[in-house]
């Protein structure tokens, strides 16, 4: 039977499929859901036996499994590394959801829950082409090493051990990844390059109990004062980050590269759309996708401390809190930026407070050139898939395994996409339009077929 003919046939029970998988709410952040990573582990397992891998295994680490499956049956051929995972960000806040998080459904063409798009939806494309694969032709076209983890959303801490330990058994000659984005509805995408991530968390202390605003009010340091000062002191009226040297090891953009991000098939109007808000800001100099894909930026991501319940209290708190991140561009070090953020914070502050400054993960940035023969294949794939020519693209987000493959395997990593930048990921409401799930299957079934000819 024709491939594609094959996959077609199957798009209800590759959905159905899809589903139950999807309905497991793997949580990596939650301890309360421990037995649904489990459970979801398992899930993975099972279903690349029943693709065909005879060897799988769940690998127990300090945290979350590993589940890692390998077809070696291809004597001669390439051996590609397939990486994604199957823990998801938690759902909350669940009011805001159409329909619950973890009760797939479709609406209007696109298949709404958590990890639709990020990342079971991609993980799934693969597993159903290779079963496909397997089906239509007997055996796999290549030899294809799986691994596919259950810590990403929460930085992916025991993976590093694991590669550490395991670099025999990892290498490949190309990672490929699904867990980026298409730069639009349409445009089959390859990404070239991913921001680094740390994120901090600051505590600072003032009094050493919460106290009664009229008593004391006026004669002693409240630290969510200082907090607020202290981030609005972070950026300058460029949206530039203050932080010295933050910026000093970033090369410029090549004049190439800079005219091919401005030639892309990017549309400011549908960024608008998917953002929503009523103005926008960001460091001068750039166009937005420069800002979003190479350039560097720090953000708040939550603040907290005081009284934030119904009414009024009247205090002044011990303690005031943050989150932030700092997203991280090529020649940027992830430890030097780190000591750097923290160094200045401490300047900044005044010593009416203690601050207790922590680092809670790094992770460094990735770009790398796409000549090698693997990228054409690729784009040839998505072309078969899609019926459209793939672009290459950047993006600013951080899958932390990207890089740490690069740097200790330095073979070519293909970022296949297959979600859009506003279905919601990490947010309520997410979904994958069904069209990219679909075609994405047809596609990386290809691309793994004409991988035996690299
Ligand atoms: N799949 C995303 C990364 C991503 C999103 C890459 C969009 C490209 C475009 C991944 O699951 C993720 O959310 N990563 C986190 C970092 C991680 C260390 C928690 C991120 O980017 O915030
Ligand atoms: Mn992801
Ligand atoms: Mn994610």
């Amino acid at each position: 039977m024709n491939l594609v003919d094959f996959i077609d046939g199957h798009r209800d029970q590759n959905l159905t499929e899809l589903c139950e998988f999807l309905r497991i709410p793997s949580v990596s952040t939650k301890s309360e859901h421990k037995p649904d990573i489990e459970r979801s582990a398992r899930w993975v397992a099972d279903h690349l036996r029943a693709a065909g891998f005879k060897s799988v295994e769940i690998i127990p680490t300090k945290f979350h499994p590993l589940v890692y499956a390998e077809s070696l049956e291809a004597p001669g051929k390439p051996t590609v590394l397939f990486y994604g995972h199957y823990d998801v960000q938690p759902a909350e806040p669940l009011e805001l959801w159409t329909s619950p998080a973890f009760e797939p459904a479709v609406r209007d063409g696109k298949l709404y829950g958590r990890g639709t798009a990020d990342d079971k939806g991609q993980v799934h494309i693969h597993i159903k082409a290779l079963e496909s694969l397997q089906k239509v032709d007997g055996k796999f076209p290549i030899n294809i090493k799986m691994l596919i983890e259950g810590e990403e959303e929460v930085g992916s801490v025991s993976l590093w051990d694991f590669v550490e330990k395991n670099k025999e058994k990892l290498k490949a000659d190309a990672l490929v990844v699904s867990d980026t984005s298409m730069l639009a509805k349409g445009a089959p995408s390859i990404t070239y390059g991913l921001r680094g991530l740390n994120y901090y968390q600051i505590e600072l202390t003032g009094p050493e109990r919460d106290l009664h605003s009229g008593v004391y009010g006026g004669a002693v340091p409240n630290p969510l004062t200082i907090l607020t000062e202290l981030f609005a002191k972070l950026h300058d009226k460029n949206f530039r980050v203050t932080v010295p040297g933050f910026y000093d090891s970033i090369s410029k953009l090549p004049p190439a590269e800079r005219k091919a991000l401005s030639a892309l098939p990017w549309n400011k109007k549908d960024f608008q759309k998917a953002v929503g808000a009523p103005g926008y800001a960001g460091e001068k100099g750039f166009s937005i996708v420069e800002q979003l894909w190479t350039r560097p930026t720090l953000e708040l991501n939550g603040i907290w401390g005081g009284y934030t319940g119904e009414g009024a209290k009247t205090v002044i708190p011990s303690k005031a809190h943050a989150k932030f991140s700092t997203r991280l561009v090529p020649n940027q070090d992830p430890q030097k930026i780190s000591r750097a953020v923290e160094k200045y914070i401490r300047k900044l502050l005044p010593k009416t407070v203690t601050c207790k400054f922590d680092v809670l993960s790094t992770g460094k940035p990735w770009v790398a050139p796409f000549h090698a023969p693997i990228f054409k294949k690729a784009q040839a794939a998505l072309e078969k898939g899609f019926g459209k020519k793939a672009i290459f693209i950047r993006e600013g987000g951080s899958i932390p395994f990207v890089t740490q493959m690069h740097d200790t395997f330095k073979v070519p990593c293909v970022l296949i996409g297959f979600g859009l930048p506003d279905e919601n990921a990490h947010a309520p409401d997410e979904h994958i339009l069904l069209e990219n799930y679909f075609n994405g299957i047809k596609a990386i079934a290809h691309f793994y077929r004409d991988l035996a000819t690299l």
